[in-house]
């Protein structure tokens, strides 16, 4: 077996390979494409995409890589076709670990039922996370707002929308700033004004590849939950998407504790596509200041 960098001309192999592995939930890792085509594109995209191939011969047995996001490795993989899962795996991981250097961690998201992948990056030192439903609205399935739609942020909901997001997303390093940009045309935020007070909001944002509207951020204060507020600003945000937008789809994961905004997804016409776990592995000694 060799395992090396990839080549410009594996591209198409890699994602025939990709979309065959998660086209199984047995050995699908998430957030890493469906589509050959789409995976192939999101490739080609990359300046320099930081994957490796494992070979036998000539034949391509396996591929892993990395996007890096503020010095944090989201890992895809490992892909593994057919032969000795674990000893590809294993080469493949430590061959793209040698291309990265200098991460504050590593952050893997699996389909529920990888087991083989599962036990791979406990192997290495991860430690399991959270379970997260990703879930899915189609354009067909978009259902209409009742009552005042949520309005656009306007710079005076700034301080309230920061106290919102910091309350309601203490645990998670997703930042609400790039979002009160208004010049962004791929992402928006809308909020809801009771009485003069920002007491919800929700952040969305378009991709290209696989072309999908995200619904990124949604929270209502506790003291106004129950009114319909939520459902709201689900409804604001997945009609920007669609109607304005164009999106044919919106998609959203949700964390397995956030119950009481399952319900409010599928009441909403959201469908539950797959169910993943996260893994994650740290390295204090490189952890920003
Ligand atoms: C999830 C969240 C945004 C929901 O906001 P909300 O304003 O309470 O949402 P809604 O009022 O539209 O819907 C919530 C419930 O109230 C009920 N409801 C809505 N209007 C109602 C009314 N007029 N009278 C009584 N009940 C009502 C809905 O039926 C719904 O119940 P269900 O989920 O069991 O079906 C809010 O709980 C929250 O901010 N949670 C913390 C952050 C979070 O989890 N965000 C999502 C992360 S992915």
């Amino acid at each position: 077996m060799s395992v090396t960098p990839i080549h410009p001309a594996d591209l198409s192999d890699v994602a025939r390979l990709i979309a065959k592995q998660n086209a199984n939930p047995e050995t699908q890792c998430l957030y890493s494409g469906e589509r050959a085509e789409e995976i192939e594109a999101a490739l080609r995209k990359q300046t320099a995409p930081c994957y490796v191939v494992a070979r036998e011969g000539r034949t391509l047995i396996g591929a892993m890589g990395c996007e890096v996001e503020e010095e944090r490795g989201y890992l895809q993989g490992p892909f593994v076709d057919g032969a000795d899962f674990d000893a590809v795996a294993d080469a493949l991981w430590s061959a793209l670990q040698m291309q990265i250097a200098s991460l504050t961690g590593w952050e893997a998201f699996l389909h529920v039922r990888n087991e083989r992948g599962a036990a791979f990056y406990l192997r290495q030192g991860f430690r399991r996370g959270q379970t997260a439903q990703i879930y899915v609205l189609s354009a067909s399935a978009l259902q209409p707002i009742e009552g005042e739609p949520a309005r656009r942020f306007t710079p005076e909901c700034a301080a309230g929308v920061r106290a919102l997001h910091e309350l309601a997303f203490a645990d998670s390093p997703d930042s609400i700033e790039p979002f009160m940009n208004g010049d962004d045309e791929t992402r928006c935020l809308f909020v809801y004004v009771d009485k003069g007070r920002c007491v919800g909001y929700v952040a969305a944002s378009v991709n290209d590849n696989p072309r999908e509207g995200s619904i990124d951020l949604l929270a209502v204060d506790a003291s106004v939950r129950n009114r319909g507020y939520g459902r709201r600003l689900l409804l604001t945000a997945a009609h920007w998407l669609i109607r304005e937008r164009g999106m044919p789809q919106v998609g959203l994961t949700v964390r397995d504790m956030r119950a009481d905004a399952r319900g409010l997804y599928q009441r909403s016409g959201f469908r539950l596509l797959h169910t993943g776990v996260g893994y994650a592995r740290e390295f204090p000694t490189n952890k920003r200041r």
